[in-house]
């Protein structure tokens, strides 16, 4: 399988070459990561960086038999990391134990993202940025304020990434309708939190869902997270799907970056939907190309359900974004 993939990268026409730099290479989630993205034969120049145990990774995905280079990074190698770079990953931060919501993880992680964030602005001003780490609906509020600190901010470069609750949609919704997963294209919009992650159903080809599989169906893909935390039973939460869901997502950035038409992923971006209201950040279909953001998608007709789920989700959403700027404001 792994040759035949890596025959498939050899000979492929990529038309250009990008540096992606992983910040928490060596985690549950950058390990994997790293690994799916020396499958991408986009990537040419792939740079594993984390506080602990980067160049082991690097060293290890290195052997794959891909047309690129793999380098680890040391604690005090980041800007030797960062420098060059196309697209930055961030999947650097603790993750939930059981009984903590996304949100308990603010303490730790926002420090993460700020400093990782200040280097990426320092190093790699023009660098699109993807940010794993949790609480997403307040780490890209983080980056993007340090980037306005700093001068460099470019709201078309940041992206949080929540495209793990668009795989989840899909497989939770081919297991109810009996249909393949595959085929299954889910738009989930709003944030990556409980109630901020509002799938748009009624724009699948189930429209005529009964209330109650509607509302067990959405229950479970607003807190899918929560599963996978349960069963890990304290050792992390979601690593390989995530994977999975920011190899795709940094794939589609890639794709954009090297002009591909029709690019389209929901992402959490500064967002022109809501600002009205005071959501300064909101996910919702987004083509992506050369400069980042290409266009932001509006939501597209809701049904009177999911016009009280988005208007639930704008509520927190704006709570959770100002705590992010807020704590860069007072701990710059
Ligand atoms: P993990 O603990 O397994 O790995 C985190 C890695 O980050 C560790 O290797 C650690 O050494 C590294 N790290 C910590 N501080 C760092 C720093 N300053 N610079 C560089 N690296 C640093 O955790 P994980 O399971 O990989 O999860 C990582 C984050 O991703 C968590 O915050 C988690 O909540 C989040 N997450 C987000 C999604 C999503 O959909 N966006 C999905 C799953 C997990
Ligand atoms: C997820 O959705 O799996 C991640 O955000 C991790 C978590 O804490 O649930």
């Amino acid at each position: 399988m792994l040759s035949r993939i890596a025959t498939r990268s050899f000979s492929s026409s990529a038309s250009n070459a990008y540096k992606v730099a992983v910040l928490g290479a060596g985690g549950g989630i950058g390990q994997p990561l790293s690994l799916l993205l020396k499958l991408n034969h986009k990537v040419t120049d792939l740079a594993l960086y984390d506080i602990k145990g980067a160049p082991g990774v690097a060293a290890d995905v290195s052997h794959v038999p891909t047309n690129s280079t793999v380098k680890g990074y040391n604690p005090d190698q980041l800007k030797e990391a960062l420098t060059g770079a196309d697209v930055i990953v961030i999947p650097a931060g603790v993750p939930r134990k059981p009984g903590m919501t996304r949100d308990d993880l603010f303490n730790t992680n926002a420090s993460i993202v700020r400093d990782l964030a200040k280097a990426a602005a320092e190093y790699a001003p023009k660098a699109a940025i993807a940010v794993i780490a949790n609480p997403v609906n307040s780490t890209v509020p983080i980056v993007a304020e340090v980037f306005r600190s700093k001068g460099v901010y470019n709201p078309k470069k940041l992206f949080g990434v929540t495209t793990l609750d668009v795989l989840r949609a899909a497989r939770f919704v081919s297991e109810v309708a009996g249909t393949n997963p595959t085929q299954e294209h889910v738009p989930v919009v709003g944030g990556h939190s409980g109630i901020t992650i509002v799938p748009l159903l009624s724009q699948t080809t189930h429209k005529d869902l009964p209330k109650d599989t509607k509302d067990s169906l959405t229950h479970r893909i607003q807190f899918g997270g929560d599963e996978v935390v349960k069963a890990k039973d304290g050792a992390g939460s979601a690593t390989l799907s995530m994977a999975q869901a920011g190899a795709r997502f940094t794939g589609a950035v890639l794709n954009g970056l090297d002009g591909e038409k029709d690019i389209i992923e929901c992402t959490f971006v500064d967002s022109p939907l809501f600002k009205d209201e005071g959501v300064e950040f909101f996910s919702s279909k987004v083509t992506l190309g050369p400069e980042g953001v290409k266009q932001v998608h509006g939501l597209g007709e809701l049904s009177d359900y999911e016009e009280d789920l988005v208007k639930t989700a704008k509520e927190t959403l704006i709570k959770n974004i100002k705590k992010g700027t807020d704590f860069v404001d007072q701990n710059p």
